[in-house]
């Protein structure tokens, strides 16, 4: 597994701090407000229970899943709910967890889709962002490391399903996929 990573782009290190500043920011803005925090899945599962250990307010969790990739590496922009929410979010102060926005176009579908559900607020908070490659103008309003345009896999993150346990973010060698 580890041979496949060309580099290192995040350490473990790096991800921890980073995580414990996301967390003790939204402790800080969502001290009275009971958020529920929405982990967009598989990607997003263990940044999502780092963040939640890092914020020690009262807090509910809920997750979705959606399909953006058909396979590969590039986003077809086709956006299905493979796994829907199962709480009902009207009324509360929702922050949707992304392990990475790339186009945008899975986020942007994704709160238009909960915004419907009339929630009090609702916010994003991303933890890698790969701004020059965005095509959905989405407000990210809580984003852990800005990154080049380079394919990576770990802290959650996967190519075809693998490399997620990696406890780093590191860049595949390119010729192990084809973009
Ligand atoms: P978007 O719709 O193009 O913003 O893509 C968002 C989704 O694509 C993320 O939630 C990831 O699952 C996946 N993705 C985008 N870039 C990468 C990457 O570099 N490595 C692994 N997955 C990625
Ligand atoms: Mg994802």
């Amino acid at each position: 597994m580890e041979e496949d990573i060309d580099h290192i782009l995040i350490t473990e290190e790096q991800l921890r701090a980073k995580v414990r500043e996301l967390g003790t920011q939204l402790a800080v803005d969502y001290a009275d407000k009971m958020p529920i925090l929405i982990g967009a899945l598989n990607g997003a599962t263990l940044f999502m229970s780092d963040l939640i250990r890092a914020c020690r307010i009262p807090l509910s969790i809920d997750f979705i899943a959606v399909s953006s990739y058909a396979s590969g590496t590039r986003s077809s922009g086709v956006v299905r709910i493979l796994k829907d929410i199962d709480r009902n979010i009207e009324g509360r102060h929702v922050l949707v967890v992304e392990d990475i926005v790339d186009t945008g176009l899975t986020l942007s579908y994704l709160i238009e889709n909960l915004s419907a559900r009339k929630p009090a607020s609702i916010r994003i908070c991303a933890l890698l962002d790969k701004a020059e490659r965005r095509v959905a103008d989405v407000p990210l309003d809580y984003a852990g490391f800005r990154i080049p345009d380079e394919f990576v896999v770990g802290y959650g993150l996967d190519y075809n399903d693998l490399y997620r346990n990696l406890p780093y973010i590191g860049v595949l060698k390119p010729q192990l996929y084809r973009s």
